[in-house]
């Protein structure tokens, strides 16, 4: 089995941390250790500072499963396997999939959602974004004409990686009822849940709709702790969980102790968190809405309501891989192109998460006037 190289990961390798600015970055402003530990109540500072490091429970610490559960409505702490995110991925598509089933992604999407299932011999069959006006859909006709008899997986991200959409409730549970009538195991990536701008636009998690989903979710994104490394996988089939669980034990096998307590820490200040990335979001998208009208249609930019990423078309005959490799070899500003994301058009990923937006934002001025004025 041999993988295509993940573009994404190779593109970010190469310039995070060299080029000084980046505007494409889908996590959010991480914590600090001491910011974290400020949150942290007696207890759990002192479970830290006097923390075992041994190896830990396989299926993830008992007191940090419940409250993953928790987060979930008629989820208990058994349902729940810790996994680091990407991980969870690797671990679902290798113990769930075997080469020739169907699969239907949706796409453009995070590589690794697609490409384990190719790399192991899947036929894909892919559920495109379409554009409607300056935002973006899924068309629940075209996911119904992809699904043929003989399809065993369902691959959905909502909010979703690279363009924000996300549906309103009736069409999530649309999906997930094409997926029912079809007994197809659902993968959700719901690892950007909790960034809505408002809780009434939460999508219920896949995991509280549907016996045979696998839901993933994590610490990385809205939550600013992507350097923990934890995440998590719920599935209510303890056959899957089986699956999955006897897998993990070939990989990490267990999760990093302080991470665990760390996760706990966060999780117990989960609202405080998420309203902390929630808010500068939508201070960025206020900067943005400014930045981007200033030259007049040159750019359309889709604001989304959930998520920390968004989609910004370049309306100019200069191609968007032109300008991203003259904003990072004249002024350090990372910029990640449609190419790098595997899907077409004149599109960059725009990042809201970050607090230094504003000031990347000022040495791309630059480049847009030399190369797109
Ligand atoms: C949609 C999606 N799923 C999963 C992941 C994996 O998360 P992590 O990098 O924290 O393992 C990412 C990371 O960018 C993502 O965008």
């Amino acid at each position: 089995m041999k993988y295509a190289p993940f573009e994404i990961e190779h593109f970010f390798r190469q310039h995070e941390f060299s080029a000084p600015h980046g505007i494409s970055s889908s996590d959010c402003e991480p914590l600090t250790l001491p910011e974290l530990l400020r949150f942290a109540s007696p207890r759990r500072r002192e479970q830290f500072e006097q923390l075992w490091l041994g190896y830990t429970d396989n299926q993830g610490h008992p007191e940090l499963r419940a409250a993953i559960a928790g987060l979930h409505e008629g989820v208990a702490a058994d349902d729940v396997i810790e996994v680091v995110p990407e991980e969870g991925i690797f671990l679902t598509m290798n113990a769930l999939l075997e080469a020739g089933d169907h699969v239907v992604a949706i796409a453009p999407s995070f590589q690794s959602l697609w490409e384990i299932a190719r790399a192991k011999g899947c036929e894909l069959s892919f559920w495109h974004q379409r554009q409607s006006g300056s935002g973006w859909h899924f068309d629940l006709d075209e996911l119904a004409g992809l699904i043929r008899p003989d399809t065993k997986m369902l691959i959905v991200n909502f909010p979703h990686n690279p363009s924000g959409c996300l549906p309103g409730r009736a069409e999530f549970e649309r999906v997930v009822e094409l997926a029912r009538q079809h007994n197809l195991i659902l993968f959700s990536d719901e690892i950007y849940r909790f960034s809505e701008q408002g809780a009434e636009l939460r999508l219920p998690s896949a995991c509280e709709l549907y016996e045979r989903s696998v839901t993933l979710g994590g610490l990385s994104k809205c939550f600013g702790l992507p350097g923990l490394r934890v995440g998590w996988l719920i599935t209510p089939d303890a056959a899957l969980s089986h699956e999955l669980q006897e897998l993990k034990s070939y990989v990490t096998i267990c999760a990093s102790a302080p991470s665990e307590i760390l996760a706990l820490i966060g999780l117990e200040n989960w609202r405080a968190l998420t309203a902390r990335t929630v808010e500068i979001v939508q201070q960025n998208i206020e900067h943005c809405r400014a930045f981007f009208a200033r030259y007049d249609g040159l750019f359309q930019v889709s604001y989304p309501q959930a998520g920390t990423v968004t989609l910004v078309e370049l309306k100019s005959d200069r191609s968007v891989d032109d300008f991203a490799a003259a904003a990072v070899a004249e002024q350090g500003v990372t910029v990640l192109p449609a190419s790098v994301m595997l899907f077409e058009g004149n599109f960059f990923r725009l990042g809201l998460g970050r607090r230094s937006l504003p000031h990347a934002l000022e040495p791309l001025e630059h480049v847009i006037s030399d190369h797109l004025l």
